[in-house]
Formats: C-alpha cells, structure tokens, sequence
C-alpha cells in the first residue's frame, strides 16, 4: 500500500480481506473513465418495470436528468424486491423507545404496514404527484410514511420534530402539501415535546391542508378537529383497509421528495429529489462505504428528518436489504451509557453519527462506554461537519476498540448520498473524508475558478453531475441555477470550503456563507435574524457562530432595540425563547447582546464577519465597505 503523508491509519489485514473493494483505484479508474457505464451498472443491480432510454441526459444543463424513460419505484425496491427471497424473514428494523419498549419489523411485516399506510393516505385523497408533510418524532411510522408516499407515488416532505410553529408552517404553505403527519407529541429526556399542539398553530394558516394524520405515541390528550383530525391508529383499523396497495410504476425523474434547508436567505429552500436517480445513488453509496452485509446490524443515529436519515435509516440500508436500528431518544438520557447499552443489547456491527454527539458523549469519560461489550462493532461513520482529530481518536480508540475504520462522510441535503467518503480499504487521516466516491471529480478553485495547488484553502466544487444529485429547489428554478451554478459555470458549488494535500485527500474547513452548523444542524443565520426582529421590542438584528466545543458552533446575537425599549436580562432571555418558539431549540441563541449599531456595508448588508472577527479578538480584514 502507498505510503501516506501526515497521520495515517491503515486497514488491518482482516479489514482487507473482509472488505468488498479491495483496490479502490481500481474501481475509481473505472468509474471515473467510464462513469455512466458505471453508474449504469449500479442501477442494474436495482429493479425497474422498464429500462431507461438514456443513463444520463445533461441536454438541458443544469436540469440533469438520469435514467430516463426508465419506470420503477424506490418503495418496491426496498421492499418487494427483498420478499422474493430470503430476506422476507430477515429483520429490516429494530426499534427502541426512549422508555425501552422494542419494536421489530421483518421485510415482510414492513412491506405490510407500508401497504396499509399507503392505504390510508389514499382514503384521504391523496394521489401521485401530492405533498405530505411529517412532523413527528423518532418512531417507526415516520419510515413506515415515507415508504408509503414512495410506493404510490406522493411527494414526502419531513420536518424535523426539533422545528417549532413558524418553520413547519413556512413549509406546509410552500410545498402545498394535502395532508399533514404529525405525532400526538414525542418523548425528550423523559419530557414531552407537544407536536400536535405545535402543528395546530402552525396549520391555522395552512390553507392547503385537508387532513391531518395523528399518530398516538404519548397518549396526552390532544385537541382534534372534526373532519380534519384522525387518528391513524383508528383509520389503519378499519375493515376497508388491508395491506395489499398496487405499486405506482413511477417514472425515473418523478419526484420522491422535498426537504427543506437553509440557505442564505431567511426562507428555507425545498430541494427536490426524484425517484430513480436518487434510489441509485443511495444503494450504491451505502453498499461501497458501509460495504454491509447480510450479518450487519447497522444504526444510524441521525433523525429521519433529516436529509442523513432519509438516505442513510430509510432508503440506503432498505435498498441493500440491510437490517437496521432506530432509537427514540437522545444519547445521554437517563444516562450517558444509553447508546453503548444498545450497541451491545442490539449487537450492532456499524455505527453512524454526527462529531457533536461523539464530542458530548466524550465529555463523560471512558468509564461509560467501558462498562460495556462493544466488541460487535466492526465499522464507524461520521457525519455532518468537521470531526476533530481529538474526538475522531477518541471514537476509534475507546468505542472502536482500535479494530473499526471511521468511514468520515461529507455530503449534503443537496447531493442525496455521500460526495467525499473512504471505503473500509482505505488508508484513514483522522478529520479527512479521503477522496470523493468514485467516478465523482471535484476539485478546489480560487476566486476566478482556477484549481488551488495541494494544501492551499479555496471553493469546493464538484464538476461532473452523479445520479442522486438535488433536481431543483422545488417552485424556484431561477434560484437552483444562481445559488449552485453561476459562480463558476458547469460546476456545482458546494458552499464549502476546503483544501487538498499532496495525497488528494480532502480537508473540509467550513461553510462560506451564512449557513451554520449547530450540533450538527444547518441553520441560516438569516432564519434566526428575521425570528429575533418578529419580536415586537427588536428593531434590527445580526446573528453569528462561534466556535464551540461540543455543538461545533454555537449562535451569538446582536440586537438593536426599538426606541424606549429597555434592556434587561430578562428581555434577553424573552427574545432566546420567542427565537426556540419560532424557528426551534435547535436555533435558541447562546447568546444577546444588546448594541446600538451593526456593522453594515454602504448599501446596507449586515458584515457578519466583523461581529464574528470582534468576538473572536482577530483583525477583521479588509473594510473598505464598511458603512462607517
Ligand atoms: O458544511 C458541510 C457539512 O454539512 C453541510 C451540509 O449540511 P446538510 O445539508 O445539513 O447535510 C448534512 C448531512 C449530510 C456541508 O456543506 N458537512 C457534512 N458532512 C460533513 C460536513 N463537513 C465536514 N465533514 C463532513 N463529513
């Protein structure tokens, strides 16, 4: 094996001989010179009712489209697909509620409470082609959903149950969605979150919405609309409903989802993910990089509202017949060894997490995770945002047992499945996530474009389309092609900033614009600006991140207060809350400072990056735009 530069962890002998790919140049040499043929390849190992025409038809850059002609369906491939064989007895998931109760469904049983949720949305009206927003917490019925809009051939839109009233309702109105799922409310560290009643304000103003779905998970009583609200427990009852649902043979480029995410500006943007392209490059992607087979039991601890938990709990593990687990509950409730308990109850062979969780699991010390077997594990991901070498030692040694490669993914919402990804094979430098997959060409350009040499910051790109690829942002095109596509003309810009050492491995600094990583969670600052000034006492307001040590970045504030407002510590805490209210916890500010000016430019753009420059003691660059 080449010797590397820098810190290198090569794959242990075992790791090689187990490993699917083995000589991953190999297959990228193919993939690269060859890459609708290679793709082309990985589809076919899917089923579809009829092939496609074209692998790839990029005539109408950038509105790349692939497989197309071709019909299938992604739900009957991570399902039906798997019923004609063994696999019909083989577990798809396991379950655990925060409290301890356990759930497991077969391929089969699965299939069936697909079939009958598709059921019962069909009773409600809807149809190929619909919206159907879910809000609900970590429980089984939010795949079993998805899988059910999938399998007829409706659009999911999931939003995160960490969201509040204003989020849901901004995505409700934009997708137009028919039906809305949501929870009687969801277990958090022995408290309950009231979704309902959070949906209810929400859905005051949500015009478009017939009928909502109410899923019992708590039992608290919840206020129901008549001929609006039921309860799904009840319709799945009913004697009209069975679990035999057709298939809707879909075309490759029909829509399979929108998830919303932040972006520059104060409204989240839907990006839009269809069918085929999508269904390819998410089996592929988890079969190459988790390289998982039939005797794994993967868990991926993200939330299936999230773009990680629609590629990596729902479709990819489901697409490769994969057995996973889903947990309810937060890492560290009651206890700080909740997870480690389960790797060992469960037996798990791959975990998949964020750096900010590693980092707060850290903080407790090995004792915890010591106290428990975790020799069952074999391989570790992480996601999200840059894991820091200290933490990414950490996971390998006292969680990995120093036998288990970290498999450091870096993708987004926009790209549908891993962009830049080692394989077990691969020689790991902790805090890189090696090279692209294969047949994926990126590269690292300055202001003009021009690639950066080795070890020099600049814009990440992706040059060459791949088939999980985002179509558009849902009812605003003009905004696809400017925000992804005009920068540099035929490349995708990520957002990203990196660099790239003398062995090709990539190095993800951070974001370049306005977008921020709490915990994990992407956040426009912009979201948490236009919260703090629907206050009534704020008359303007800039947010920004900072550096820190378990979420990554954590968000500070400025406000300016209307005239005659006081400040007061208590009007600070008022606004973080009226902040957690509107957008959601996740997005509560660490921090509000009271100011009486911002830094802004002439024509009147808020300079984040002097607050941020200020706060942090440094020299905040070139200000010849400043205002004043
Ligand atoms: O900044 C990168 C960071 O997360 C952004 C995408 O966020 P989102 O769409 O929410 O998707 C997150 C899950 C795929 C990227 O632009 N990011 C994601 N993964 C990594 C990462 N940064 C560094 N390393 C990663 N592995």
């Amino acid at each position: 094996m080449k010797k590397l530069t820098g810190e290198v962890y090569y794959p242990s002998e075992k790791t090689l001989d187990n490993a699917r790919v083995k000589n991953w140049d190999e297959l990228n040499k193919f993939a690269t010179e060859n890459n609708t043929e290679f793709w082309e390849k990985e589809a076919n190992e899917l089923e579809w009712f009829s092939k496609w025409d074209k692998v790839l038809d990029d005539s109408n850059k950038p509105f790349y489209k692939w497989f197309t002609g071709a019909k299938t369906n992604i739900a009957y491939n991570c399902l039906d697909r798997h019923l004609h064989t063994f696999r019909k007895n083989k577990v798809a998931l396991y379950w655990e509620g925060e409290k301890g109760d356990c759930r497991v469904f077969s391929y089969f049983a699965l299939h069936r409470e697909v079939s009958k949720f598709a059921n019962v949305l069909k009773s409600l009206g809807v149809n190929k082609g619909d919206r159907v927003t879910f809000y609900m917490g970590r429980v089984p019925e939010l795949p079993i959903g998805m899988l059910a809009c999938a399998r007829i051939g409706a659009v999911h839109s999931v939003v995160y149950g960490g969201f509040s009233v204003e989020s849901l309702h901004e995505r409700l109105e934009d997708s137009h969605s028919k039906v809305l799922v949501v929870s009687d409310g969801a277990f958090q560290r022995g408290k309950i979150v009231p979704l309902k009643a959070i949906a209810d304000e929400a859905l005051q103003r949500a015009a478009s919405v017939e009928s909502v779905l109410v899923i019992k998970r708590t039992g608290e009583a919840v206020n129901m609309e008549e001929g609006r609200d039921f309860w799904y427990q009840d319709l799945v009852n009913l004697p009209i409903i069975n679990a035999k649902c057709p298939v809707e043979e879909v075309d490759s480029e029909d829509p399979l989802f929108l998830l919303y995410t932040s972006g520059t500006t104060g409204k989240p943007k839907a990006i839009l993910h269809t069918q085929g392209g999508y269904m390819v490059g998410t089996y592929s992607t988890f079969k190459y990089v988790f390289d998982v087979n039939d005797e794994d039991r993967y868990w991926c601890a993200a939330d299936p509202g999230w773009v990680t938990g629609h590629s990596y709990i729902v479709y990819g593990p489901l697409l490769n017949g994969a057995t996973s687990f889903m947990y309810e509950g937060a890492p560290n409730y009651p206890f700080p060894n909740r997870w480690w308990q389960m790797i060992e109850k469960y037996g798990i062979t791959i975990l998949y997490t964020a750096p900010t969780a590693i980092r707060g699991l850290m903080r407790f010390g090995d004792a915890w995770p010591n106290r428990h077997d975790l020799s069952s594990l074999r391989l570790l991901g992480s996601v999200g945002e840059p894991i820091n070498p200290e933490a990414w030692k950490w996971y390998h040694r006292v969680i990995g047992k120093n036998n288990c490669p970290i498999m450091d993914t870096w993708w987004q919402t926009e790209t549908g499945a891993f962009i830049i990804a080692p394989m077990p094979s691969v020689p790991l430098k902790p805090g890189s996530g090696t090279r692209p997959f294969p047949g994926i060409i990126m590269d690292i350009v300055d202001e003009e474009g021009t690639p950066v040499k080795a070890n020099e910051e600049g814009y990440l790109v992706i040059k060459n389309p791949w088939p999980s690829m985002m179509r558009t942002i849902y009812n605003d095109p003009d905004q696809y092609i400017q925000k992804y596509w005009s920068k540099y003309p035929g490349m995708y810009l990520t957002g990203d900033s990196a660099r790239r050492d003398e062995d090709g491995y990539y190095w993800i600094i951070g974001r370049t614009d306005d977008v921020l990583k709490v915990s994990g969670y992407r956040l426009g600052t912009a979201e948490i600006e236009s919260a703090l000034v629907s206050h009534h006492s704020v008359a303007e307001a800039a947010a920004i991140g900072l550096p820190h040590e378990i979420k990554g970045n954590a968000i500070h504030t400025f406000v300016i207060l209307k005239a005659g407002v006081e400040k007061s510590e208590e009007l600070a805490n008022e606004l973080k809350e009226h902040v957690a209210h509107e957008v959601g916890k996740i997005a509560k500010p660490e921090d509000v400072k009271f100011v009486d000016i911002l830094p802004k430019t002439r024509s009147g753009k808020i300079m984040r990056r002097v607050l941020k420059a200020r706060a942090l003691g440094q020299d905040p660059g070139n200000l010849s735009t400043l205002e004043e």
